[in-house]
Formats: C-alpha cells, structure tokens, sequence
C-alpha cells in the first residue's frame, strides 16, 4: 500500500513536472513599428516607401502623444482612395515565428480629420480578419493609445508572413504602434513557411459596430475561422495527453519495480 502512494507521489511529481515545463516555455514577443522585433531587430517593411510618418512629422494634423505609445514610437499615415490620390493602398509587412498574434494600433475619435481607422490582414496570403474603427464623436479622449484591434490564436509554429493592409473607397488614417506574438522557445526554430490563414472577424474595441466600408461583403464572416481554432484545442489536448501519458508510465514503472 505504501509503494502504491509512492508511486502515486512519483507519478503526480513527473505529471506536474511535465505541465510546469511546457507552461514556462510560452512566452510573448512584441514587434516595435520602428525597433523592430525584440529578439532579431527586424523591423516590418511600411509601403509605399515614404507615405509613413513618425511622431515628430511636422506636417501632420493629427498628433497622438508619442510617449503613450509603447516605446515611444508610431508610424502613422492617411490613406486616401483613387481619384483623390493615386498612392493606392498603404500597407506593412513583417514575419514572425509563433502561435498567436495581436496587433495594438493608435485610434482617433471625433469627426475633427480624417479619424476612421481600417484595415485588413493577410497570413500568409490568406484573409485573416478585417479592422473597422468608425470615430466616437462623444468620446472625451480623442485618442486611445495601445488598442488591441486584431487577434488570432492557435496557428502552427512556423514562419507566418503578416501584411496588414488599408485600401478600398474610405478615406482612412492608420496608425501602428507594435504587434505582440506568442511563441513556445522550447521548440527549435522552424524551417516551414505557414500556409494561408482565412481567420476570425473583427475584434477589437469596435467589434459590435457595423462596418461603413462599401467592401466589407458578408463573405468574411462564411469563412468560419474554426480550423484554426480547432488546431489550437488540439495543440493543447495533445500536451496534456502527453503529460498524462508521461504521469502513468512513471506510475506504471514505479508500480512494476
Ligand atoms: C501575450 O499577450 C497577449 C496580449 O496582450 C495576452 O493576452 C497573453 O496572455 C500573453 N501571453 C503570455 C504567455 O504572456
Ligand atoms: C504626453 O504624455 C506624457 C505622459 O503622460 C505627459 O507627461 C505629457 O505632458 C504629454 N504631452 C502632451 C503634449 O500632452
Ligand atoms: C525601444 O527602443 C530602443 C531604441 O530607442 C531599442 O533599443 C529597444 O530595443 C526598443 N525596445 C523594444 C522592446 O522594442
Ligand atoms: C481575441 O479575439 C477573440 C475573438 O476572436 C476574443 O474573444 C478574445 O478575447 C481576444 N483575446 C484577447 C487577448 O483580447
Ligand atoms: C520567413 O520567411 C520569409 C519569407 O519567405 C523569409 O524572408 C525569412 O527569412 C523567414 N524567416 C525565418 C526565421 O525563417
Ligand atoms: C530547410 O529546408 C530545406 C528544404 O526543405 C533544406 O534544404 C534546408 O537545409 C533546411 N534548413 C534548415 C536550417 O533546416
């Protein structure tokens, strides 16, 4: 009977031993829009090249204070749609290594400018969501620093590329300040580039508000994005089978010796 605690102290020992490691290896990220990525200082790509401006840009009207932004940095731009202007549209581009994304823009409320925020995301080619922040005109704040405005958990751990894009007939001002990614560092650097990611709607602090946009079509939303959520519960069923499995062979071990 006292063996049989034992080996029920062991297994528990190794069963906890096994959640505690895998917990301790997820980590996050973030990617700054001038800094770069904390660990390799790569820092996205802004296109067109020159149609993005800092915070000490001396011919822009709308100035959120730098220092509320996370590391002291934005870079910010108006886009405006063909025939007004033959920019086209205004994007950036970054790859990042993990599991989960979240992206943190500067919002702008009051109908003071051009202060409607939208934009899409692309992984790896593929739809991944869509952004719409329509102005608050009775918000006593006119801006909101660091808002979550996309998120998407569950991918494999592998090299996504991320293109975060603004076009389309609204005219629009887009302000990014950095992007959070949720990585396991246990796992050796991957050699796989990410296949494409039809992901979730809109979330985000205007995920209720109806998109003015004449190209938001309902299609987004057929897209389902339960793959990728599914993968995500099973990521996590598998480590906790594996831990489990793990805690009853050292029982059954300590059971036999
Ligand atoms: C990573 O950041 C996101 C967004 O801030 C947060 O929800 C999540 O809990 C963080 N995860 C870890 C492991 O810190
Ligand atoms: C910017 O924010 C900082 C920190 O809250 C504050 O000290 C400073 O006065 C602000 N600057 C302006 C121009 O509002
Ligand atoms: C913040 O900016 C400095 C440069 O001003 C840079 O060295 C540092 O890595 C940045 N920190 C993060 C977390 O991006
Ligand atoms: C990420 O988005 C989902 C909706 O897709 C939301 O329920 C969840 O709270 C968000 N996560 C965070 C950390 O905000
Ligand atoms: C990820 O893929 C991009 C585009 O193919 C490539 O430029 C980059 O070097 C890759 N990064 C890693 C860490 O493999
Ligand atoms: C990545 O994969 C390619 C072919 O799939 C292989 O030639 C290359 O050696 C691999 N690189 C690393 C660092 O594993």
């Amino acid at each position: 009977m006292a063996r049989g605690f034992r080996a029920l102290g062991l297994a528990l020992f190794v069963l906890f031993q096994h959640i505690g490691f895998s917990a301790g290896a997820i980590v996050n990220r973030t990617i700054d829009d001038t800094a770069g990525d904390e660990v390799t200082g790569i820092a996205p790509v802004f296109l067109p090249p020159g149609m993005w401006n800092p915070p000490d840009c001396p011919h822009c009207d709308i100035r959120p204070n730098a220092s509320l932004s996370f590391n002291g940095t934005y870079l910010e731009t108006t886009y405006l749609p063909a025939p007004e202007s033959e920019v086209g549209p205004v994007s950036f581009t970054f790859n990042f290594e993990g599991t989960a994304l979240y992206l943190f823009f500067i919002l702008v409320n009051g109908l003071d400018g051009i202060t409607y925020t939208e934009f899409d995301v692309k992984i790896n080619g593929g739809d991944a969501g869509k952004f719409v922040h329509s102005p608050d005109p009775t918000s006593q704040d006119r801006f909101a620093y660091q808002q979550l405005t996309y998120n998407i958990t569950g991918l494999p751990q592998v090299n996504h590329t991320v293109e975060v894009i603004t076009q389309g007939e609204l005219r629009a001002y887009v302000n990014f300040d950095y992007a959070i990614y949720t990585l396991d560092d246990a796992l050796p650097p991957s050699n796989t580039t990410g296949s494409p990611v039809v992901g979730p709607r809109p979330t985000g602090p205007e995920q209720t508000t109806a998109a003015p946009s004449p190209n938001a079509s309902p299609s987004n939303q057929a897209n389902s994005p339960t793959t990728t959520r599914g993968s995500s519960a099973l990521t996590s069923m598998n480590a906790m089978y594996g831990s489990i499995v793990g805690g009853l062979t050292a029982l059954l071990v300590a059971l036999l010796a």
